[in-house]
């Protein structure tokens, strides 16, 4: 599974391809948002501007999915390396700092540290369940005997008698 490396929080977090950043940050307990996200947010809508996360590694174009309309209409003044969590799909491992907008004491040493272990890059697709044998259980419909079908008598033969 893809791994976020929270660098502000110094955690790892696995997640599933494909699944949305914001929904998992909220899962593992991360905290994401400032104080305007935390009094009142928009729930993922893409509307309240306040799930702001930096990816600062270059090649989070293929670890996350393309910007989204939304975002490349709210974002137009923020940095490029800025995504809103909630329209964010996870592709493959990425790191992430959450609030930029609050600033990072020793930046530079968090995310140094956070190089320190290389990230997997994770599958790209969902594991596929396991196919279990088809069954006959009591009660299924194959297994009951099935009422006999009579023929209707013709109603358009004109047939009166
Ligand atoms: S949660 Fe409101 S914009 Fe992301």
């Amino acid at each position: 599974m893809p791994v976020i490396r929270f660098v502000r929080e110094g955690r790892d977090v696995e997640c599933y391809p494909g699944e949305n950043l914001r929904e998992v940050a909220l899962r593992a307990g991360i905290q994401l948002y400032g104080l305007k996200g935390t009094l009142g947010n928009c729930g993922g809508c893409g509307q309240c501007i306040t799930c702001f996360v930096e990816v600062p590694d270059e090649p989070s174009a293929v670890a996350l999915s393309p910007r989204t309309p939304v975002e490349e209409q709210k974002l137009r003044r923020r940095s490029q390396s800025w995504r809103l969590a909630c329209q964010a799909l996870v592709n493959q491992s990425l790191r992430v700092i959450t609030r930029p907008q609050v600033g990072l004491g020793d930046r530079e040493a968090l995310l140094a540290s956070s190089m320190a272990t290389p990230l997997p890059l994770g599958p790209t697709a969902w594991p596929q369940p396991e196919v279990e044998p088809e069954t006959a259980l009591e009660g299924d419909a194959e297994s009951q005997p099935q009422p006999q079908l009579q023929p209707e008598a013709d109603a358009t033969s004109g047939d009166v008698s």
